[in-house]
């Protein structure tokens, strides 16, 4: 039976996994089958077939074909259609927010929430529409003009992740669609049906307000319709969301042919409490940005260093507050629930690993440490581990569960070294109300993420800021502030008005 939450969308128990553009969905049925499942009880909860190679071709030409239209589409113009875009996620919250909670395994209001942040970038995007600002320089030279200006670069390719299964698109395609460029989707084999609702979503809206197709989809078995894609000159830019082992092949592959690509890989972030710490701000935001989304956001909490003398009362604290999460472990659309799954069998495996591991470094297991397999699906219980060095191997990697490892430390110095002492380098934060603390933590000998904040955790970052982060984390940017600007190609522009030709730097040339 199909599940009441995708008949709201339209969707059947058997879906194509390809939108060609010209009103098509394509009818391949010979290249596979996805079959994702619902992390809450293990069930198949629908089909989707798989794009062919042809299918694969056919969307680049009429991509390329789309973009000699967009590409000269006046921006603001660009910019209507994403508004409309935005407008139908508005009008369709509830039921892809369920959607993405059903599929995922998150939470009913996390999922609500990633449906809002594509509706906020959305809306974001459509200013930027009027804003894509280049600048003018003087020229040495006298009756010259220098400015410079933002071009679209062409096809965008879209590989994003399980966790962030509709809202990582939305930062990409409709950025990219104002900036003039024509995006290709390839979700995670995870959870294809919420791209498939957000893909039938926005182009309804395109159909209605008189749009062309600027959004494409294909998704695949085995990925080798997304290394086609990693490999294609004709796609401009690669954006990859996902692990840092597949996002350096990405990122290696495209740099081969020298094609721009936008990583967005893993994160190992860290807060610091310091002794002056607020921790009625600090433990509750320590606890949702370990355990929310079941420590699956890129951004998750994974280390805390607390400040030895505050440490035995903010790991009681902290234990008083998982044992409250316990209870709150379930399906992830009901709304009184505060964690659901794990996505996956993998994921459980991943987590029971990690939980072995760092008992064998010597790590005490304080909350948790254990899957529930009294029911269904894939459910696990936050974790707190105590007792192991910063330097242990299961504490340097990213393990995509809910484990917080909890760590002491004596000096600001030492914590700050300590946060940065990892391959990763995207969200960081402080929980200090001492003013040096604060600034040290944001100075530049502080923190060394792509995102550093005090006195709010790790996650949940707002659409308007650049979101990205450093080192192993592939240096990307995408959303907020000047992220477009990977979106886009930079053209400088010398314009002589006089009747001479003087050369720059003073150089004669005399014929
Ligand atoms: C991710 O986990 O891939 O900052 C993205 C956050 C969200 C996005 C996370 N806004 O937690």
């Amino acid at each position: 039976m199909t599940h009441p939450v995708l008949t709201a969308l339209g969707l059947g128990a058997s879906e194509s996994g390809t939108w060609l553009g010209n009103g098509e969905w394509s009818r391949t049925s010979d290249a596979g089958v996805l079959e994702p499942v619902n992390p809450t009880t293990g069930e198949v909860l629908g089909r989707v077939q798989a794009s062919s190679q042809a299918d694969y071709e056919l969307i680049v030409e009429r991509a390329q074909a789309a973009f000699k239209v967009w590409r000269t589409t006046p921006a603001p113009r660009r910019g209507e259609a994403i508004r409309l875009c935005a407008e139908a996620l508005r009008t369709h919250k509830d039921a892809l927010g369920s959607l993405v909670a059903l599929e995922m395994g998150k939470s009913k209001p996390e999922g609500d929430g990633e449906v809002q942040e594509m509706i906020d970038i959305g809306e974001f995007a459509v200013g930027l529409s009027r804003q894509l600002y280049g600048l003018t320089m003087h020229s040495e030279r006298p009756g010259h003009r220098m400015y410079e200006q933002w071009h679209p670069i062409g096809l965008v390719g879209i590989i994003s992740a399980f966790n962030f299964p509709v809202a990582v698109w939305a930062w990409n395609a409709f950025v990219a669609a104002v900036c003039g460029d024509i995006s290709i989707w390839k979700p995670s084999g995870k959870t294809p049906l919420s791209a498939i609702a957000s893909m039938k979503i926005c182009n309804e809206a395109l159909r209605k307000g008189g749009f062309p197709d600027i959004f494409f989809l294909f998704n695949d078995t085995d990925n080798a319709l997304a290394e086609r894609m990693v490999d294609d000159k004709r796609v401009a830019l690669v954006s990859f969301t996902g692990s840092t082992r597949v996002g350096r092949i990405v990122g290696e592959r495209v740099a081969r042919r020298m094609g721009r690509s936008l990583l967005e890989l893993g994160g190992n972030n860290a807060i610091i409490v310091d002794p002056s710490a607020d921790l009625k701000l600090a433990i509750p935001a320590i606890v949702f940005g370990a355990v929310g989304t079941a420590g699956q956001r890129c951004t998750t909490t994974r280390r805390l260093f607390v400040h030895e003398s505050i440490y035995g009362e903010v790991l009681a604290k902290l234990k008083a507050a998982y044992a409250q999460v316990e209870k709150k472990i379930g399906d992830p659309t009901d709304p009184a629930n505060l964690m659901g799954p794990l996505n996956s069998q993998g994921a459980v495996d991943a987590y029971l690993d990690a939980i072995e591991r760092a008992k064998a470094a010597g790590g005490t297991v304080e909350s948790g440490g254990a899957a529930l397999t009294d029911r269904k699906g894939f459910f696990v219980l936050p974790t707190l581990v105590t007792g192991l060095s910063n330097d242990a191997e299961v504490v340097q990697t990213e393990t995509f569960a809910p484990i917080l490892y909890v760590m002491k430390y004596s000096s600001l110095d030492e914590a700050i070294e300590l946060q940065n002492a990892v391959p990763q380098g995207l969200s960081s934060s402080i929980f200090t109300t001492d003013l040096r603390n604060a600034e040290a933590f944001l100075s530049a000998a502080g923190s060394d993420c792509g995102i550093a904040n005090v006195n709010i955790g790790t996650s949940g970052a707002e659409i308007g800021g650049a979101f990205g982060g450093e080192k192993e984390t592939g240096g990307g940017r995408e959303s907020g502030s000047d992220a477009w600007k990977a979106y886009m190609r930079r053209q400088t522009n010398t314009i002589n008005y006089s009747d001479a030709l003087p050369l720059a730097q003073g150089i004669k040339f005399d014929l």
